[in-house]
């Protein structure tokens, strides 16, 4: 696989999930899961950067995953922020640009600022934008807009007639980035769990059982394969997409 293959993804967006069942497959607690799911990280950020995927995007944090057991979300914020210090180096060095959206405003001060940090410091990089989505959830997200679009209506910034998809979009997280052309959830559930859910209305869907702690870089090679494979039509008949291409 390699960068001048004009069937790779621009973006790819992953749910990475299974890291609890993983494991409990292996009678660990869930939290060694998340521990063997950074791993996974490293690796498919290598991959996706080396096969020319100019946009990433990882679900690390759900606006639910509040609910789960103290203990776990405490051990999944300080993994985030060991992750933040220790990985930050070697994604710069590689000209990865990041980017963390969500709900950011529940976090601490101190993780907000070291947040803003890395993406100041990575700002003008162009290898990959990689985002995390951390506290972040699809409904959220699309409310937040709704409500920044109300406020600059109310101020006069804007009038109701220039309200339309593309305009509203400029409020959406990753306005500046394609939509996503790959949706990856690794775990076996099929389901988008209030991910981006504006962004992905055309995505391409791929579901595999792996558990996020055992995928690596040839499973996303597969992936991108399977999407290869994949006829996009938005909307359009077989024929008239034959013909365009
Ligand atoms: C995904 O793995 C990681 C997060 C949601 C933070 P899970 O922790 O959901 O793993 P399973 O689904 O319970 O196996
Ligand atoms: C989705 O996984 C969220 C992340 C991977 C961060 P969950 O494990 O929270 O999803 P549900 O609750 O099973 O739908
Ligand atoms: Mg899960």
């Amino acid at each position: 696989m390699s960068e001048e293959n004009s069937k790779i993804p621009k973006h790819i967006a992953i749910i990475m999930d299974g890291n609890g069942r993983w494991a409990t497959l292996r009678n660990k607690y869930r939290t060694s899961g998340h521990k063997a799911g950074v791993e996974s990280v490293r690796k498919t950020i290598r991959q996706a950067s080396k096969i020319g995927v100019k946009w990433l995007t990882l679900f690390a944090f759900s606006s639910e995953n509040w609910q789960r057991p103290e203990k776990e979300v405490s051990m999944l914020m300080e993994l985030f922020t060991r992750a933040l210090k220790k990985e930050v180096p070697e994604l710069h060095e590689n000209g990865v640009r990041l980017s963390f959206i969500g709900d950011l405003s529940r976090f601490s001060d101190g993780l907000r600022k070291r947040m803003k940090t890395v993406e100041d410091l990575t700002k003008n990089n162009k290898k990959m934008v990689l985002t995390i989505a951390v506290n972040y959830g699809g409904r959220w997200d699309i409310m937040q807009a709704a409500l920044r679009l109300a406020h600059a209506l109310n101020k006069e910034q804007l009038k109701e007639s220039d309200i339309n998809e593309h305009s509203f979009e400029q409020y959406l997280c990753l306005n500046d980035a394609p939509h996503p052309d790959l949706l990856i959830r690794t775990g076996g559930d099929q389901r988008i769990s209030n991910f981006l859910l504006w962004q992905t209305a055309y995505t391409e869907l791929y579901f595999t059982q792996t558990l996020w702690p055992d995928f690596d870089e040839s499973s996303l090679n597969k992936a991108v394969e399977e999407y290869a494979n994949r006829e996009r039509r938005f909307g359009k008949t077989p024929m008239q997409v034959k013909e365009e291409s």
